[in-house]
């Protein structure tokens, strides 16, 4: 019928736009809680005690208290130390989109950090002495040796993360910023069509995620045979 043509063409770029905010969005904090997760990971790995107990609770902290916690802290918190414009990029403003952004890269980069952690610790110990008795050094054995292998440990890994991403973006609806879950909700309040808004959104984000996860699965099969000489 014609009305429900109407609300198509209304809320279906709404839809298609919130899908775009939200693989955007998980995108730029994969990436940008993957540089820092490098950072930290290396930081962990130190063998300054000190350095290594500051890595330490910075990811049990990230990982040990709600993202939407730390989603609402960045957003109050950076908000109140600095005014950030309310300048509106694609309609979304970024006095939103930015601490949001900033939380989630930041609760990602922890998970990273043990990613990349627990994926060089994976590579047999055996793998670093072999290093050492062919007279090799630490950086070089870690560089030529340790971290190729790691590395088809870690690749699949952060792929799977980037699928948390994903869902993780939805929390950001909370803070109003106009990804997939904040248009669903926002569909929902003005055509009362609850569960339709809520399952078209629950489609598009298992969609994604499942068309991820077979990239990655595609990924770590490669990444197998090539382990096999
Ligand atoms: N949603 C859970 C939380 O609130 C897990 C977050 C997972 N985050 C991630 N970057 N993998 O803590």
């Amino acid at each position: 019928d014609t009305d429900s043509q109407n609300t198509l063409e209304v809320y279906g770029p709404l839809f298609l736009r919130g899908t775009a905010t939200t693989i955007g969005v998980a995108f730029v904090c994969v990436i940008v809680g993957t540089l820092l997760g490098v950072f930290v990971a290396m930081l962990r790995l130190s063998s300054n005690k000190f350095i290594n107990t500051i890595a330490f609770f910075y990811i049990q902290v990230l990982r040990g208290t709600p993202a939407l916690l730390q989603v609402f802290i960045f957003y109050f918190g950076l908000s109140s130390i600095l005014t950030i414009p309310a300048i509106h990029v694609w309609d979304i403003n970024l006095a939103r989109l930015i601490p949001g952004c900033i939380a989630l890269a930041i609760n990602s980069s922890a998970y990273v950090a043990e990613i990349i952690r627990s994926g060089i610790n994976a590579v047999d110990s055996g793998q670093m002495e072999a290093g050492y008795s062919l007279g090799l050094n630490r950086r070089i054995t870690m560089k030529e040796i340790i971290l190729p292998q790691a590395t088809r440990n870690i690749l699949p890994a952060l792929g799977n993360e980037f699928v948390s991403m994903i869902k993780e973006t939805s929390l950001l609806s909370v803070i109003a910023v106009s990804e997939l879950m904040f248009v669903a909700d926002t569909v929902k309040a003005a055509t009362y069509r609850t569960m339709e808004s809520l399952f078209i959104a629950a489609i598009i984000y298992f969609m994604i995620t499942w068309l991820v996860s077979w990239l990655v699965s595609l990924l770590e099969k490669r990444l197998e045979k090539s382990a096999k000489v």
